[in-house]
């Protein structure tokens, strides 16, 4: 994993709220060969200050602006963390500056800005440019998705999942953020959160060649719709029902499990970040379970990704066409609840079917990496 020989990137941070400090500085922590932060900036001086603070980066290395940190020499390249409706104009200057670009999801507000986006990369070809998705680099994932290329569970034809849990504004959390509490972008919540729902339905699924969506709102403390429920119809043939809601009120515990349907067995993903579980069972009920603990939910993977991209060149897995495919499966659903009619959705030029990530100059899925895996076989034969 290491760039032996190879200087670390010199990495600016633009906007440093939640997600630097509960996501991406964790990871970069441990990525001290791949990465140096040179540079940060954050709207709010208070935030950059707690930034410097909580990582031990020198106060000093605070810019005063987004300009002023993108005309700096010793920056290569950018992490853009800022809120949604904001992502698009601070990757455009980055980009603009030269720098390679790490920008968080989604790519695009609306199907105009996705669009956007899209140009924006095919006007930068010299650059690395991501719009992050964590999920495609996730452990239990990656797993799941070799056990479908190996024919685990014969030929997929159904996908089913249902997501249900509690949102309401937590001091400190994710949900606290005003931004999110009245979102100026489409989809709300369903594009924030459920798009990494998306993410991973195409990763184990493939392409989205039909939507069907309905939404409802159920939450007074969002300003968007909580409840959206899909039924999706894959290029592949496959077809799906995925229905997710975020009420105001607790919900009993659930599983929320993803459960993917074949002609030889079926798949069941389940569990929390703390502890995952993917069980595969086979036509004589035989299951295989495999719990994955201990690895983050694909956050550090995706930067050394993007740190392969910048350094050696390699096509990262999540580019920038993968999470406008992703971004527009959300919108596309929301259309199609707008006109009450199922809707087709365009293949993405670039995308096509979700890449799986391996560590780079490895055969393996884990080679490498952090976090524990273990296996088991039972039956559910009566
Ligand atoms: N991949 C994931 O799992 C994941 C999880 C959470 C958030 N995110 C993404 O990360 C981004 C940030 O989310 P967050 O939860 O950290 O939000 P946040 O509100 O906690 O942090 C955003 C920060 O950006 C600053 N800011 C706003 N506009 C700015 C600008 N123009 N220039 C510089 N700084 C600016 C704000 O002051 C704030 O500190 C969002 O795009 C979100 O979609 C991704």
């Amino acid at each position: 994993m290491a760039a032996p020989g190879i200087p670390p990137i010199r990495l600016g941070l633009i906007g440093t709220g939640l997600a630097v400090e509960k996501l991406h500085w964790p990871a970069l922590r441990g990525l001290a060969d791949r990465y140096a932060v040179t540079a940060f900036t954050d709207a709010s001086a208070g935030q950059g200050r707690r930034f410097a603070e909580y990582s031990g980066t020198d106060p000093a290395r605070a810019a005063v602006s987004r300009a002023a940190l993108l005309a700096r020499d010793d920056v290569d390249a950018v992490l853009v963390s800022v809120p949604i409706p904001n992502l698009y104009e601070v990757a455009r200057d980055a980009l603009a500056a030269g720098k390679d670009v790490f920008c968080e999801k989604p790519a695009g507000v609306d199907e105009q800005q996705a669009a956007a986006f899209l140009a924006l990369a095919a006007g930068h070809p010299d650059r690395t440019f991501v719009v992050g998705e964590n999920y495609f680099y996730r452990d239990d994932l990656r797993h799941a998705r070799a056990l479908l290329d190996d024919g685990a569970i014969g030929r997929l034809h159904l996908m089913a999942w249902r997501y249900a849990g509690q949102s309401v504004p937590r001091a400190g959390g994710f949900t606290g953020t005003p931004w999110r509490q009245r979102p100026q972008y489409r989809g709300g919540v369903h594009l924030d959160f459920g798009v990494h729902h998306i993410a991973q339905i195409r990763l184990l699924c493939g392409d989205v060649a039909r939507v069907h969506g309905a939404v409802q709102t159920a939450n007074s403390t969002i300003d968007a719709p909580s409840d959206l429920t899909l039924n999706l119809v894959f290029t592949g043939g496959a077809i799906g029902n995925y229905t997710a809601s975020f009420p105001e009120i607790p919900v009993p515990p659930e599983p929320n499990e993803m459960r993917l349907y074949g002609t030889e067995g079926v798949l069941v993903l389940g569990g929390s970040e703390a502890e995952r579980h993917v069980i595969s069972s086979r036509t004589d009920a035989t299951t295989r379970t495999t719990v994955f603990r201990g690895s983050d939910n694909g956050y550090r993977a995706e930067l050394v990704d993007f740190a392969d991209a910048v350094q050696f060149g390699v096509r990262p897995v999540g580019g920038v066409a993968q999470s406008v495919a992703n971004a527009l499966v959300v919108h596309g659903a929301f259309a199609s609840a707008d006109r009450a009619a199922a809707l087709a959705l365009d293949p993405v030029p670039g995308a096509g079917p979700v890449p799986l990530w391996r560590p780079r100059g490895s055969a393996g899925l884990f080679d490498g990496l952090p976090g524990q895996r273990s296996s088991s076989t039972a039956s559910f034969a009566a």
